[in-house]
């Protein structure tokens, strides 16, 4: 996609150097049978809401995931040609692992083109990390097999070739994984798939005249949950929790409950927390993932509420708080708040778990002191009538590998973005905890395992990880920008971890 310019932004970025960027932000398992469908909890019928669509899981040690066209009728008239895993008509089905297992993946690749699976999140070789490297032509398998060694916690997979990015991930190309360990199944904690804990992936699309998906611009017009519009689900009265992710091209969503309720996150990207952490917003960028308990134990049966993106007003550098409704940065959804899912509350059921635990697990975080080397990341590019944005100015170059770790290395890395938009940083292989953030506050909502961190304009943040098991001399791993538009742009690099 070519990068085009980004002249309202400049001009706001002028408004912005004159104040200030402070944009802080504020057992049993019940794993299902390895069956491919789950059935929803059966949910009030409302002509105004749709179903939201609970993705149906793969567990076990051996997956098969065949990628295909697909269509989809989003918009009333022609359908909508998508892309989908395992025959879903948009985004794929939720694979269930435990840590510990060896894993084989099956990718095949049934499209015309060729594609990537990566598993963001997880802490595997290189050349099992389906980056743009691993590519899978067209009517091919991949095979990738690891040992998953991930917490217990919500990843996902998809597509990662460069420059295809955007464009297979608009066509709905993704899926979730849940990681399951010892730890979190011991913990009084909703479980039951479907019912009481459900995966909510949050993305928007723009259709073209012809109801084609248009992923020129950085935002949809149309918010989709789990690939459902004005999607509604009825959960049992009781605690339940929510597996959420920003699976957008750019837009951040500031998510809160519409009676202004407290919910409790309970895991970053890469794990749960110390304790649940109780907020009435919390903001996700592309690519992070939170798990959230909402008590709806007190709800009256019957009574409903909505999950909503509370998003106008976010300050410029927020992915969707441009007041421009159309053209490359304009979207029906920017600077409004807007519904994201529709909650009705049901009966109570037989296994509820009714109260939100006061402790979680018991992290050892690494801290400044441990590091062992510091590194500086810069947001270069992005202006107007120049390069798209980059790391360092140099455009990603499969040829480059832009960093080089020693094997076991503790390293620090500070991520500046004095640059003109806010950003979603990501890096391959690892889990990290964010030390510090130049604005000052890191969040206790962000205080766990993350491998995605919200960037916003202005601001430097600091985080630090050990780069540990996988090295290799010739296989890298990416960081990158998880905004897919610039990820394709160029604003991607390579590290190699060697022995
Ligand atoms: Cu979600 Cu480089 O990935
Ligand atoms: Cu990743
Ligand atoms: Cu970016």
């Amino acid at each position: 996609m070519p990068h085009l310019i980004r002249l309202p932004h400049l001009i706001f970025a002028i408004f912005l150097g004159l104040f200030t960027a402070l944009s802080s932000c504020t057992k049993t398992d019940t794993v299902t049978p390895s069956t491919n469908t789950v059935t929803t909890t059966p949910t009030t019928p409302s002509s105004s809401y749709t179903n939201l669509w609970i993705p149906p899981t793969l567990s076990g040690t051996s997956f098969n995931l065949t990628l295909d066209k697909s269509t989809k009728q989003f918009m009333s008239g022609a359908v909508t040609n998508t892309y989908g895993y395992n025959g879903a008509d948009f985004w794929g089905p939720t694979l269930i692992m435990n840590k510990g297992d060896q894993v084989q993946i099956n990718v095949k690749n049934n499209l015309s083109e060729t594609t990537t699976s990566h598993w963001h999140g997880f802490h595997i070789p290189a050349e099992m990390d389906g980056g743009p490297h691993q590519t899978v032509d067209a009517g091919t398998t991949w095979s990738p097999s690891f040992k998953v060694m991930n917490n217990a916690a919500t990843y996902w997979y998809h597509p990662h070739l460069h420059e295809l990015t955007a464009k297979q991930v608009s066509y709905g190309a993704g899926g979730f994984i849940i990681v399951r360990d010892p730890e979190e199944t011991a913990l009084p904690l909703p479980r039951s798939y479907g019912v009481d804990d459900i995966p909510l992936m949050l993305t928007s699309r723009r259709f073209t005249a012809t109801n084609a998906i248009d992923y020129s611009g950085a935002y949809g017009d149309y918010q989709l949950s789990n690939g459902i519009q004005n999607a509604q689900f009825t959960f049992p009265k009781q605690v339940v929790r929510l597996r959420i992710l920003n699976a957008e091209i750019e837009r951040g969503y500031n998510l809160g409950f519409s009676d202004n309720r407290t919910f409790y996150i309970i895991a970053n990207d890469g794990g749960l927390l110390d304790a649940p952490v109780p907020v009435t917003r919390v903001k996700l960028v592309v690519g992070e993932r939170i798990e959230i308990l909402v008590d709806l134990s007190k709800d009256a049966q019957g009574s409903s509420l909505d999950l909503k993106a509370y998003n106008a007003n976010q300050g410029f550098g927020f992915g969707g708080s441009e007041s421009a409704t159309q053209g490359q940065f304009g979207s029906l959804l920017n600077n409004k708040d807007f519904n994201l899912l529709h909650i009705n509350v049901g009966p109570p059921n037989t296994t509820a778990i009714t109260s939100v635990p006061t402790t979680l697990v018991k992290n050892t975080y690494w801290t400044a002191a441990d590091a062992t080397n510091s590194r500086t990341i810069t947001v270069t590019g992005g202006q107007p009538n120049g390069p798209a944005f980059t790391f360092d100015n140099k455009a990603y170059d499969h040829l480059v590998f832009n960093q080089t770790i020693k094997l076991n290395a503790i390293e620090k890395w500070t991520i500046v973005n004095n640059n003109i938009f806010g950003h979603s940083f990501h890096i391959h292989d690892v889990q990290f905890k964010i030390l510090s953030r130049s604005s000052g506050t890191v969040g206790t909502h962000e205080s766990g395992w993350k491998d995605t961190v919200y960037l916003p304009v202005g601001e430097s943040v600091t985080v630090i990880t050990k780069y540990e098991d996988f090295s290799s001399s010739k296989n890298a791993f990416m960081y990158h920008c998880h905004f897919s538009n610039h990820e394709d742009g160029g604003m991607m690099g390579q590290f190699l971890v060697v022995p």
